[in-house]
């Protein structure tokens, strides 16, 4: 992963421009990498869409963006400077030529910050307005609906531009928590030991948010939990705990890695997983409407806004041990954890003193929020009889940097500008991604309702069996 210094000079294209994604994150993030001096020094930022704005419009929608959604706040002189760089260029029938006339340099990236429906008409409309030539391309989730599709849209794109130029993002990676996980695991000679079957009894990844489908309801009736979150970011977290050590830490050698866990995922039977769907309930003290009653959503619709499934990886390191993953809406809490459960001690030598329940070394890896790894072990409680209770060794970022990661996309934008592929998924990644769930997209389960503010259904329990999820304590 590349040091961070400013790129080289290209522009950069934001196509979506007027969207929710450039106005929360894209402009938000580009005006932090201006402020620390992380764009290319020379080139235009260009928004684009089917809007009649002009540099003025575009330039008060960053403003207000950045204002809202900056990581840092704003600084009035920092964004007049940043805002000098902002031009928009409306189209009209999908044509794309009139951005040449706003391009000042040989090299550029566009960023397609819109709904898949739209990815393939504004490739072809890249090559068409002969723009193919320097350009590299950012392409947003879900990539594809299907793995057929995912092939036609890899041709597509194959067809304009080249895969080294091809960057498909996948916001997770650029998590720093995901991050760290590669260096915890290859950076410690004693996760390497514990890191396998032998050692470890379940892996548990969870995705749990309490925001709805927050005005997406259009968007997510074509998409629904596994496509917006098990085949993308829950595969990316799951390839990163699963990998073999790559053999340097180059881009290519860790994309090597973590395709393999994807290609090793053995295909998900429907009846190992659980489909379900939030009714209205209580969030975080607030009482929410369910689903279907969420604009742009059928009345009838069957989309899953939670799954939660069992699967296994046809590899040595990781044969026969279950990962269990869950993600929805609407649960009670924001959260994203690894759970590691680790095998139990073979007698349990406790048993004659009175101790007959020994909890399960478990680590916790918190993706967001509370960012950090906790270990919980078995104590003994102070005092002259022999009492267990579990205990857990933590660390956090904010106890140990005294500061708190910084936003997945300003990471990611800054690496596709510096031509660094590393945190981003390749072709035949994303292809073993769809390949794992087809079975389910095909026949997927029925969909239970589960009141928001509740854990999902409780159908979901027996995918955890033996044994429980481990919640978040709300
Ligand atoms: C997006 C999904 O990719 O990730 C959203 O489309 C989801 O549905 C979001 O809310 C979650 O991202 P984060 O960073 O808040 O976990």
């Amino acid at each position: 992963m590349s040091a961070l210094s400013p790129p080289p000079d290209q522009d950069i294209v934001v196509v979506g421009a007027t969207g929710d994604l450039a106005h929360r994150k894209l402009l938000p993030a580009l005006y932090n990498l201006s402020v620390e001096h992380l764009l290319p020094t020379k080139g235009n930022i260009v928004g684009t869409a089917p809007f009649t704005w002009n540099d003025q419009r575009f330039r008060e929608h960053a403003r207000d963006g950045v204002t809202k959604f900056s990581r840092t706040g704003i600084d009035t002189a920092a964004f007049d400077a940043f805002a000098q760089r902002l031009h928009f260029v409306p189209i009209a029938d999908g044509d794309l030529a009139p951005l040449r006339a706003h391009l000042g340099c040989d090299r550029r990236i566009a960023y397609l910050a819109v709904p898949p429906s739209a990815f393939k008409a504004l490739i072809d409309a890249l090559g068409a307005a002969g723009l193919a030539q320097g350009t590299s391309i950012i392409i947003e989730k879900p990539f594809g609906h299907d793995l057929s599709s995912a092939r036609a849209l890899n041709q597509t794109l194959h067809a304009v531009i080249p895969e080294d130029r091809v960057y498909r993002i996948d916001h997770y990676l650029g998590k720093e928590t995901v991050q760290n996980l590669l260096v915890f695991r290859f950076g410690n000679s004693v996760s390497e030991r514990i890191w396998n079957r032998d050692a470890i009894a379940r892996v548990e990844i969870t995705v749990a948010e309490s925001l709805g489908v927050d005005g997406r309801g259009v968007l997510y009736e074509e998409i629904g939990a596994i496509r917006d979150i098990v085949q993308n970011h829950m595969f990316q977290v799951l390839a990163v705990t699963a990998m073999e050590p790559p053999i340097s830490f180059e881009a290519e050698a860790i994309r090597n890695e973590k395709v393999k866990v994807l290609e090793s995922i053995h295909p998900i039977d429907p009846h190992d997983m659980v489909r379900g769907q939030y009714a209205a309930g209580m969030v975080e003290d607030e009482r929410v409407v369910g689903y279907l009653e969420e604009p742009g959503v059928a009345a009838n619709s069957t989309t899953e806004t939670f799954a939660a499934l069992r699967m296994h990886l046809d590899s040595w390191r990781w044969s026969g041990i279950p990962f269990l993953l869950r993600t929805g809406k609407r649960l009670p809490t924001r959260d994203t954890r690894i759970v590691i459960t680790f095998r139990d001690v073979p007698v349990h030598l406790f048993r004659d003193v009175g101790v007959h329940q020994m909890d399960s070394n478990r680590m916790v890896v918190h993706i967001q929020p509370n960012e950090g790894i906790a270990l919980k072990f078995v104590a003994k409680q102070p005092g002259p009889d022999v009492t267990t209770q579990q205990v857990e060794m933590t660390f956090s970022y904010g106890t140990s940097f005294k500061t708190s990661p910084p936003e997945a996309y300003e990471r990611l934008l800054h690496d596709a500008l510096d031509g660094d592929h590393t945190l981003f998924i390749r072709e035949d990644e994303v292809e073993s991604g769809w390949a794992a769930v087809e079975r389910v997209l095909m026949s997927p389960p029925p969909v239970h309702l589960y009141p928001a503010g509740s854990w999902g259904p409780p159908e979901a329990d027996r995918i955890a069996s033996p044994g429980h999820w481990h919640n978040a304590t709300v």
